[in-house]
This record gives structure tokens, C-alpha cells and sequence, in this order.
């Protein structure tokens, strides 16, 4: 009875699921998605079916024929969720579920219309990475199992769908005040990729294979935003080889989006905090695009190999941001990354298993230790096998491992033997098995420098000692040169040097959230008390994760911050993920007083 994925029920001497088959009604007054799911199996089977599942409500399981079949429901297991076996008669192709989904089911968020643009309308998402599928589709809900899928989903008339699949079918007909539409995803997919949003949207064209979907109230700013991404596209596949999922099209979320992006195939998901207004964010839609080859073709067999899902995503979204913009902000992305790997090596502890590559797992949630270790350790490393051989032998490399590995799930060890195969004698010169499986930063790690990044960090360290930009300067750095200037600024400043930095550099209205936030979390950091009122409007509309920990974190470091950050988180709590929320709890354990 192997079990090989230590986050899933699923079994590899069973049949695997080869096509799902979804009808679905999404029920906001209810907050539930109700339906059945038609599992169809590799092969004609009996015996045990192990599935995933989390506090689903099971009504009935048959085969495709009718005849019912026995099932067992598990007790609920903290991180996996309850086993679903069912029981096969002899020959069983087909498996058909009929549920419901629990009410707190945590691959979804219902939202209000007060939590949308419109404000008219409700909203659902789903966010199904890393394990959350189960939650509303009982199914093998690990990434070794790839499916097709096939989906008609109902919902209220006034309201539109999409989801990692299409181009949808024309409107099914559909009974009085809704509407059904249908999609279909004819490429193996893992359940993680299954995505689905139902709102008020409309869409805008970008080019023949590319379009953004947003509110009405966002798209013609978000088109506006994401206009480059065909020339995007056309750059990857320059490196990386043909976009194989023939559309890539992007919807813009509402706010309280736990994410930055979300790589759901043939339809990437982001958070409107890229609505900078000045095309400066876009490196995450190339992050998401280059999703497309790494992780999406080539998968992580189990989140213990999500390194190569992310690594190489990061080093090929650097890849792409070169082709575009040039080697200058390239290397401000790197040192970007080179912070936060800090920060999150700092957090765990530079001996912390978390901050292993290879991973090991078993009995923790990958949600408890997702951090920048996979990203930029990850892509660290890839870096250094690259510098090692150099472009051209490895760019062969990278094209030649998505055609052999595409449309598979692997593991590290799988990657290992394949560059042992192609590049031999690279692993062991650069120290491979002290990258993948010892914990901190090695000290070979590549080092990405430019001399204008160099004046800008020994500015940024010299703010003490009286160093301060000049004004003609400050007008020649982009978003990215002026982000990785303020993250190298102490993390604790009085308030005349505050009021110097916001008066100088108007941080407090900038509309670029990365720039925003970091300088909120400075500014929060040190009490300043004139930021108070932002903060709190930013804390109170923006889910986003990667935002929530360091300005919560922030708002920790002094008695009157301490006091607003519990006032806003409990003002704000019940708009967040319940991902987010669980985020800003564990930052808040860390208060004291
Ligand atoms: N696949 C991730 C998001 C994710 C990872 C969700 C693990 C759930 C579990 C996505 O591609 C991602 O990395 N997003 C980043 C973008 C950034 C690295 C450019 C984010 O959301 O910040
Ligand atoms: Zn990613």
C-alpha cells in the first residue's frame, strides 16, 4: 500500500483518476458549492479507491452504471483532511460522487460585495495549491496524479466563471435566474492546478492567444497594465520552448487574494496590488507565465520537491525579466530575492530543516513553512549550475529537461539523475548535495552584482553615518532600484529622518505596493506615528500575505503599534483568507506585552 505523497490519501498501487468530470452549482447564499464529480479511472478496477477529502458533506457514491458503492469516511485528519475509500466492484471504470462542501472549506473564499470592486456583487475563488482541492472536490489530491477535466458550473444569472480550462463552450441552457457554463481542460493536469472564480467580470483582449478578466470597474486599468504580455509570452518561449496550453489569459482578483499570482493553467490568477499604474509589477505575471514550463509541464512529484516547481520558476522569471528590461533589472530582482531569503533564513534559523531545498514533510503543513527558501535558495541554485557550464550548454539543459519531463510530476532526485545524465561531473562541482539537503545558505551561493545596485545598498547602509541620495539621483531609479534602496535602510529610524524619506521620496501615496509596503513596515517599525492612518487602510482592503506578515510584524515592535495592529486585525480578520488569517495569528503569537 504505498503511499508515496506524504499530504495525500493517494495510493499508487490503485487506479489513478485519468479525467474528472464536474457539475457543479456554486450556492453564495449558502456559501457552498454543491454537485457531483465523475472520477474516470486508468483502468477497469475493484478493491479499495483511496481519495482526498476535507470536511466535505458525502451523499452518494455509484459507479457510472448506477449501482451504488460502499464507502468509508474517515475521521478528519488535521492537515490531510478525511480519507474517502470507496469499495470497487469487480470492472468499475467510472466513479460518480455526489457532495456538498463543508462551510469553512478552505480552498475557497466567499466574498461580499462590499470586498469587490463593484460592490454590488458576491465573489468565490478558489487557491486549491498546495492541498487544497480536497476541499471541494473529493479526488487524489496529490501532484503525482495528472487529469483532463471537464466542468459545467451554475451560478446566479448576473454572473460570470472561468477557470484553468477553455476557451468555455457557449452558455449551456440553464433553469430561471442562472446560468451554466461549461469548460473543458483536455491537458493532464494536477488537481492543485484546478482553479475557478465566479463574479461580476468582463474582459478585455491583449492579443489573439491573451486576454485579462477583472471587474468592470478594473479591466480597462488592468488591460492597460498587462498590455506587454503577448511580448512576454513570445520572450519565454524563446527560452523556454513552444507555450504549449494554446491560451494565457490572467483574472485580477479581488483584494483579499492570499496571493501575489497563481499559475492556474490557461488562466493565471493576481492580486490587483499590480494595478501600480505604471507597469512596474509585471515580473510577477512573468513569474506566473513562466509557471507555464516550470511547474505546470515539469511538476513537483510532493511538496518535499517544491523547490523545482519554484527555483526554477524564479530563475526563469529573471531569464525572462532580462530579455525584456535588461541585465540592470535582472540584478535588481536577484538582490530583491537575496532579501527576502534572508529574512525567511533568519526566521526559521539558519540550521531549521525548513530551510532545506529537498524537503522532508511528512506531518507538517506546507502552508506553516511556505517561505522565500524554495524561491531564491532555489533559485540560487539554479543559477550556480548555470554560471557553472554556462548559457549556452545550459539553456540546452533547461529545454531538454521541459521536452523530457513534460506532463510529468518529479522528484529532486529524478532532476539529479537527469543532469547527471546530460551535464556529468556539474553536481558534484558545485556541491549539490549540500544545496538540496543541508540547511542555510552555502557559501558558493552566485552572487548577482551591478555597480549601480552597489552604490545604492552602501547609500542605503550609510544612512547613520549622514549618507542621504541627491535629488538629480533619486529621479533616475526605477521602482526596483528604489525598492532595493529602502530595504537595505535601518529597520528603525527617528521620526525627522521618517518625515525626510516620505517628504523626498512621497512614499505614503505611492501606488506601487511593494514600494508602499516596505516603507510602511519602516516606518510602522519605528512608531511614526503620520503612516498610522495608511496602514490601517492598507491592512484593512489587502490580503495578500506577503504584505500582511511584515507589516503586522512591524506594527509588533512598539506598545501603541502593538495596540493598532490587534484593533485593525480584529477589524479586518473576517475579510482575509482564512490562510491570511491564520498568517497574521502566528505573527501576532509573537507580540509580547
Ligand atoms: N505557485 C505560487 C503560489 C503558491 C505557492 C500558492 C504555494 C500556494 C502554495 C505562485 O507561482 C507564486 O510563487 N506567487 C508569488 C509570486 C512571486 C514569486 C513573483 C506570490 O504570490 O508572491
Ligand atoms: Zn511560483
Amino acid at each position: 500500500m504505498p503511499r508515496l505523497d506524504p499530504h495525500s490519501y493517494f495510493d499508487t498501487d490503485q487506479p489513478r483518476t485519468r479525467h474528472l468530470d464536474l457539475d457543479i452549482a456554486v450556492d453564495f447564499a449558502r456559501k457552498r458549492v454543491t454537485g457531483q464529480v465523475t472520477l474516470v479511472l486508468d483502468r477497469p478496477s475493484s478493491g479499495p479507491l483511496d481519495l482526498d477529502s476535507k470536511g466535505l458533506a458525502i451523499a452518494s457514491v455509484r459507479t457510472d452504471a448506477g449501482p451504488p458503492i460502499s464507502y468509508e469516511l474517515s475521521p478528519e485528519e488535521p492537515i490531510l483532511g478525511s480519507r474517502l475509500r470507496l469499495m470497487l466492484p469487480p470492472g468499475t471504470g467510472k466513479v460518480v460522487i455526489a457532495y456538498e462542501t463543508g462551510p469553512d472549506a478552505i480552498g475557497l473564499q466567499w466574498l461580499a460585495p462590499e470586498q469587490t470592486a463593484g460592490g454590488r456583487h458576491p465573489f468565490m475563488f478558489t487557491q486549491f495549491q498546495p492541498i487544497h482541492a480536497r476541499s471541494m472536490i473529493p479526488c487524489q489530491d496529490s501532484p503525482m496524479v495528472r487529469a483532463t477535466y471537464h466542468a459545467a458550473v451554475t451560478m446566479p444569472e448576473a454572473l460570470t466563471a472561468v477557470m484553468s480550462a477553455g476557451p468555455q463552450d457557449a452558455p449551456a441552457g440553464s433553469a430561471p435566474g442562472t446560468r451554466t457554463m461549461v469548460f473543458d481542460m483536455p491537458q493532464a493536469i494536477p488537481s492543485y492546478l484546478i482553479a475557478l472564480a465566479v463574479g461580476d467580470l468582463a474582459s478585455r483582449d491583449l492579443s489573439p492567444r491573451a486576454r485579462v478578466w477583472a471587474e468592470p470597474a478594473t479591466v480597462e486599468e488592468a488591460a492597460w497594465e498587462f498590455a506587454g504580455v503577448e511580448e512576454m509570452i513570445v520572450r519565454a518561449e524563446q527560452l523556454f520552448g513552444p507555450y504549449e496550453w494554446d491560451r494565457y489569459d490572467m483574472l485580477v482578483l479581488p483584494p483579499s487574494f492570499p496571493y501575489g499570482g497563481m499559475e492556474n493553467p490557461r488562466m493565471t490568477f493576481l492580486t490587483p496590488t499590480l494595478l501600480a499604474g505604471d507597469r512596474s509589477l509585471v515580473d510577477v505575471v512573468a513569474h506566473e507565465l513562466a509557471h507555464s514550463w516550470t511547474g505546470n509541464l515539469v511538476t513537483n512529484a510532493t511538496m518535499d520537491h517544491f523547490w523545482l516547481n519554484e527555483g526554477f520558476t524564479v530563475w526563469a522569471e529573471r531569464r525572462i525579466l532580462e530579455a525584456l528590461h535588461g541585465e540592470g533589472a535582472a540584478a535588481a530582482s536577484w538582490s530583491i530575492g537575496q532579501t527576502a531569503l534572508a529574512e525567511a533564513i533568519a526566521r526559521f534559523g539558519a540550521d531549521s530543516p525548513f530551510t532545506v531545498l529537498r524537503t522532508h514533510l511528512e506531518g507538517v503543513d506546507p502552508d506553516d513553512v511556505y517561505s522565500s527558501v524554495p524561491y531564491e535558495k532555489g533559485s540560487l541554485f539554479v543559477g550556480l549550475l548555470e554560471r557553472t557550464v554556462g548559457r549556452k550548454r545550459f539553456d540546452r539543459f533547461i529545454r531538454a529537461y521541459i521536452e523530457r519531463f513534460h506532463f510529468t510530476s518529479i522528484t529532486t532526485e529524478e532532476l539529479m539523475a537527469f543532469l547527471e545524465e546530460q551535464l556529468p561531473g556539474v553536481a558534484a562541482k558545485v556541491g549539490a548535495e549540500e544545496w538540496l539537503g543541508q540547511p542555510g545558505l552555502p557559501a558558493n551561493a552566485p552572487v548577482f552584482r551591478s555597480a549601480s545596485l552597489e552604490a545604492l545598498t552602501s547609500l542605503a547602509e550609510g544612512w547613520a553615518t549622514g549618507a542621504r541620495p541627491a535629488a538629480g539621483q533619486l529621479a533616475t531609479w526605477s521602482p526596483g532600484e528604489l525598492l532595493v534602496y529602502l530595504q537595505h535602510l535601518p529597520r528603525q529610524l527617528d521620526a525627522a529622518s521618517c518625515r525626510w524619506l516620505d517628504e523626498t521620496l512621497n512614499l505614503t501615496s505611492r501606488g506601487n505596493y511593494e514600494i508602499l509596503v516596505e516603507w510602511l513596515t519602516i516606518a510602522a517599525g519605528s512608531d511614526y506615528e503620520p503612516v498610522f492612518g495608511r496602514v490601517r487602510e492598507v491592512l484593512m482592503k489587502v490580503g495578500r500575505m506577503k504584505y500582511l506578515r511584515p507589516l503586522y510584524g512591524a506594527l509588533g515592535k512598539h506598545p501603541r503599534t502593538r495596540k493598532l495592529g490587534r484593533e485593525i486585525f480584529a477589524a479586518a480578520a473576517p475579510t482575509y483568507h482564512a490562510l491570511s488569517r491564520r498568517v497574521v495569528e502566528s505573527v501576532m503569537e509573537k507580540y509580547d506585552g
